[in-house]
């Protein structure tokens, strides 16, 4: 069996994906790139392959057309040097959920949601089949502030993040990592794409790609299922994680809670 050393990313021709890029081919990856601008691809590409010598493909695709997903699919059932995916591509429609295109909220589940589905679907069978892999899931820390953006973008971070910590379980045992990044706001193009000005933004709220994508890494080499880059003290997310888990014994019981029973019904 061929060294399954190549990583496929989506969302690779700017911002977060096109520095993984660079990382992994520094790391020793060969890599397959995918998003739909191919001129962007080839220069990275290209760029890649002259600084580091290692092999990059380019695999144009749209990922909320169907018989692009499938293509991509398709790449990732029958290559088995494919060992590393990154479900990075995603776009963000801001604002309250009333007031957006409901066909610009569809798409955006396709691509956040429904892509990168199928494609861990994919990915996963042939890391199980090897006994060795890695996904990474580039979800956001608004999947635990859903309060602070368009609802159905943090709703779509949200489904990674659950998407990644049940398949950590799922798959342990496997030989397979899996792990969920949520970065904070990064500086990259997605903002201007959703109508938000980024200098307006503080300045001190907003994280480089490349320190994110660098962070992101390092707690993959850690061994983290999910990275906040920007968290300074680990044990906040271990705490909350802790509060979730506890809950468990008691989030399905034969009886309804006291509160929710008519007075006097003591059985
Ligand atoms: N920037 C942030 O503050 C931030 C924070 C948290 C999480 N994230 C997440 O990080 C990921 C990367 O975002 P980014 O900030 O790097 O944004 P970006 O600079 O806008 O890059 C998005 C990437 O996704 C690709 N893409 C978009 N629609 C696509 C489609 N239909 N088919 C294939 N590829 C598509 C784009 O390529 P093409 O246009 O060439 O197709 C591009 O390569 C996203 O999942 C985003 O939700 C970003």
């Amino acid at each position: 069996m061929p060294t399954a050393n190549t990583a496929l990313l989506t969302g690779a021709s700017a911002g977060i994906g096109a520095v993984y890029a660079d990382r992994l081919a520094r790391r020793g990856h060969d890599l397959i790139l995918v998003a739909r601008d191919e001129t962007r691809l080839n220069a990275l590409a290209a760029r890649l392959r002259a600084e580091t010598g290692r092999v990059v493909e380019v695999l144009p695709a749209d990922l909320a057309s169907r018989p692009d997903l499938l293509r991509v699919e398709q790449r990732l059932r029958q290559d088995a040097s494919i060992g590393m995916l990154l479900n990075n591509a995603g776009i963000a429609v801001a604002g309250p959920m009333q007031g957006s295109d409901v066909d610009r909220l569809e798409a955006m589940v396709d691509i956040n949601i429904t892509a990168a589905l199928r494609l861990a679907h994919t990915a996963v069978a042939n890391f199980m089949a090897r006994g060795a892999g890695t996904l990474i899931n580039v979800s956001s820390v608004l999947a635990l502030a859903p309060e602070r953006f368009g609802a159905v973008y943090s709703g779509s971070k949200a489904f990674l993040l659950n998407l990644s910590l049940s398949l950590h379980t799922e798959l342990a045992g496997f030989g397979i990592r899996v792990q969920a990044v949520l970065p904070g706001a990064t500086r990259t193009e997605l903002w201007g794409k959703a109508g938000i000005d980024m200098a307006a933004m503080p300045a001190d709220r907003l994280m480089d790609a490349g320190e994110m994508v660098d962070a992101a890494l390092a707690g993959l080499d850690l061994g983290e299922v999910v990275t906040i880059p920007s968290l300074p003290d680990r044990a906040d997310w271990v705490r909350f994680d802790d509060a979730r888990l506890a809950l468990g014994p008691n989030l399905s019981l034969a009886r309804a809670a006291a509160r929710y029973r008519a007075t006097g019904d003591a059985a």
